[in-house]
């Protein structure tokens, strides 16, 4: 069964490269202004329709600030997001975030407590922290400093966690 595993494994970070690739989408200066002010513009894909359904329903009420839009809109970007959407329990978190969802928690879970507590990172919702061309849309591999330095430039550093060193 040992081939298995190897298999799984590799098709396993094939779906992380893709993922990070995958994340662009049509110019929208709407959605980009008004979802981008506080904080990035989080890519569509990382949540599901119906949780950016709920999410835009509730934005007099959004993580403790007021992102009330009038009602056009509120409908535009809700559009623009649900035809982008990702799909499925792993975009998905009744908590509406993104940083809730099981897919981010399976692709972060090298980061150290230590990391997520880091006073240039505080919030897992702060992802240019780390994903310092995000702004561009640029979520790659290569783009990615960790605070602390624990990942410098190289790629030689990438496959820090244990017992998947040898899946390339
Ligand atoms: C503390 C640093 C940090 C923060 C903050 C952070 N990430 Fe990450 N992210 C990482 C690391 C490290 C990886 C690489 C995991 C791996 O492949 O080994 C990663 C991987 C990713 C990937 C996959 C990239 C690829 O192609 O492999 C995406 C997409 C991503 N993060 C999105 C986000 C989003 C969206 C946020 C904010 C809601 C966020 N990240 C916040 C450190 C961070
Ligand atoms: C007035 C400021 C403001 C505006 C405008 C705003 N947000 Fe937010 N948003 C916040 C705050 C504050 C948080 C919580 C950040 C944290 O926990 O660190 C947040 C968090 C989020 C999260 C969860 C991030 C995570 O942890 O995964 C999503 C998704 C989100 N916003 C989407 C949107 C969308 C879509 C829009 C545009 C309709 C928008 N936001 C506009 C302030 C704002």
């Amino acid at each position: 069964m040992k081939w298995l595993a190897a298999f799984a494994l590799i098709l396993g970070s094939t779906m992380v490269y893709a993922d990070g690739n995958k994340l662009s989408v049509p110019a929208n200066p709407k959605w980009k202004e008004e979802c981008g002010s506080c904080h990035i513009a989080y890519p569509p894909q990382l949540l599901t329709g119906d949780n950016w359904q709920r999410l835009m329903g509730g934005l007099d009420k959004h993580f403790g600030a007021n992102a009330t839009l009038n009602p056009g809109d509120n409908q535009e970007i809700l559009d623009f997001l649900q035809r982008h959407a990702g799909r499925g329990g792993r975009n998905s978190a009744s908590s509406l975030r993104i940083s809730d969802t099981p897919w981010f928690t399976r692709e972060h879970r090298e980061v150290s407590n230590n990391t997520w507590s880091d006073p240039a990172v505080k919030s897992r919702s702060n992802c240019t922290a780390c994903h310092v061309n995000a702004e561009r849309g640029d979520w790659s591999e290569r783009g990615i400093r960790i605070p602390g330095g624990q990942r410098g430039e190289g790629q030689g550093e990438r496959h820090e966690r244990g017992g998947e060193r040898d899946d390339d």
